[in-house]
C-alpha cells in the first residue's frame, strides 16, 4: 500500500454523489484520529497539511507518520499541500512526498492567477501528482454578502470553465459562500446553491465531465464540541458553520472534496479541556492527548455518515 493521488477518489465520489473528506492535520493524534474514523467506515480519506502546519510539524515527520497511517489502515490515503502560497512551496512539498497539492492563487488578479497556476501544474503533472486551484474569494469573517458582493467575490461560472480550460487544473475550489474559521454565518447558513449547479453545469457542457470541485470553510462547527469547550472555560461564543445536511447536498451536486479544520481543533480543545478539569491531579500526556484522538475519530466518523457519504467508498 502506497499513497493514492485523488484522481480516482474524486471520479468514485462524483459518481456516487458523495465528497472525500479533506482533514487538516499537524501531529500523531490528529491522523490517528483521523484515519481510524475512516477505516472503520471503509472509507477514503485526504489528509492536508497548510504552510504553517509544515512549519510547526516539519514536512519529514507528517510524512512519516502518513506513511504509518497508511500502513495502518490499508485505506486510500491521499497527502495533500493545503493553500500552498508558491511553487517554491509546492516543489518542497512534491519533493518529500506528496501526492497531491493545491496552489492558492486566489487573491492574485485572473490572469496572474491563470499563469502561476499553469506553472504549478507543469511541474506537478509532469511528477505525476495532482493540483487543485482556488478560483474566486470565499467570505471574510463578518461580511454580510449581499448580491453585489456575491457577483464581485463568488466563482464566476464562465471564468471557472475558461480557468480549467487554461491551467490544466485537475480540481477547482470555488466561492459560493461559505468561509474559514469558526465564524461562518450570522445568521442562518446560506450557501449560493444556484451558482454550484450553473458552474458544474457549465463545465460539463464544455467537455469537462464530472469535474471534481472543492469546497474550502465546511467545517459544521459542532455545538456540541463548543459547549463542552466553553462548559470548561473557553470564551467561543456565536461560533457558527456549515449544516451537515448542506455538505451533503453540495456533494451531490459536483463538490467533491470537503475541507475541515476548524472541528477537529474544536474537538481537541474541547476533549483536552473537559480532561484537564476533570482530571485535575493528572499530567502524563497520553491521558488528554488519548482523549483528543478519541473524540476526533468520533467527529470524524458522524461527518462521514452525515455530511460526507463518503461511507464504504473503498473498493
Ligand atoms: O484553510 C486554512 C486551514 O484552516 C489551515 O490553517 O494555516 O492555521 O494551519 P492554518
Ligand atoms: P474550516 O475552517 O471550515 O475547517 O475550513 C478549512 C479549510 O478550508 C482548509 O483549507
Ligand atoms: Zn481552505
Amino acid at each position: 500500500m502506497a499513497l493514492v493521488t485523488t484522481k480516482e477518489m474524486f471520479e468514485k465520489a462524483y459518481a456516487g454523489h458523495y465528497a472525500i473528506g479533506a482533514f487538516n492535520i499537524n501531529n500523531m493524534e490528529i491522523i490517528q484520529g483521523v484515519v481510524r474514523a475512516a477505516k472503520s467506515q471503509n472509507s477514503a480519506v485526504i489528509l492536508q497539511v497548510s504552510k504553517s502546519a509544515l512549519e510547526y510539524a516539519n514536512p519529514l515527520y507528517l510524512k512519516a507518520m502518513v506513511d504509518a497511517a497508511v500502513a495502518e489502515t490499508g485505506i486510500d490515503i491521499a497527502l495533500h499541500l493545503d493553500h500552498g502560497p508558491n511553487l517554491e512551496t509546492v516543489k518542497k512539498c512534491i519533493d518529500a512526498g506528496f501526492t497531491s497539492v493545491m496552489f492558492d492563487g486566489s487573491h492574485y488578479d485572473y490572469e496572474e492567477n491563470v499563469a502561476k497556476t499553469k506553472e504549478v501544474v507543469e511541474y506537478a503533472h509532469s511528477r505525476g501528482v495532482v493540483v487543485e486551484a482556488e478560483l474566486g474569494q470565499l467570505a471574510g469573517v463578518e461580511d454580510d454578502v449581499n448580491v453585489d458582493a456575491a457577483n464581485a467575490t463568488y466563482t464566476d461560472p464562465d471564468q471557472a470553465v475558461d480557468f480549467v480550460k487554461r491551467t490544466g487544473v485537475d480540481s477547482l475550489a470555488i466561492a459560493i459562500g461559505t468561509s474559514h474559521g469558526a465564524y461562518k454565518f450570522k445568521g442562518d447558513a446560506k450557501i449560493d446553491f444556484e451558482r454550484l449547479e450553473k458552474i458544474t453545469a457549465k463545465l460539463e457542457e464544455a467537455g469537462f465531465h464530472n469535474y471534481p470541485l472543492v469546497l474550502h470553510g465546511a467545517s459544521s462547527v459542532d455545538q456540541e464540541s463548543v459547549e463542552t469547550c466553553n462548559k470548561y472555560g473557553a470564551k467561543i461564543n456565536g461560533a457558527k458553520g456549515m449544516p451537515a445536511e448542506m455538505l451533503r447536498e453540495a456533494a451531490k451536486m459536483g463538490i467533491c472534496k470537503i475541507n475541515i479544520d476548524t472541528d477537529l481543533r474544536l474537538a481537541m480543545t474541547a476533549a483536552m479541556r473537559k480532561s484537564f478539569a476533570e482530571k485535575p491531579e493528572a499530567f502524563d500526556p497520553r491521558g488528554y492527548c488519548g482523549a483528543a484522538r478519541e473524540y476526533i475519530q468520533e467527529i470524524v466518523t458522524r461527518k462521514i455518515e452525515t455530511a460526507l457519504g463518503s461511507k464504504d467508498s473503498m473498493k
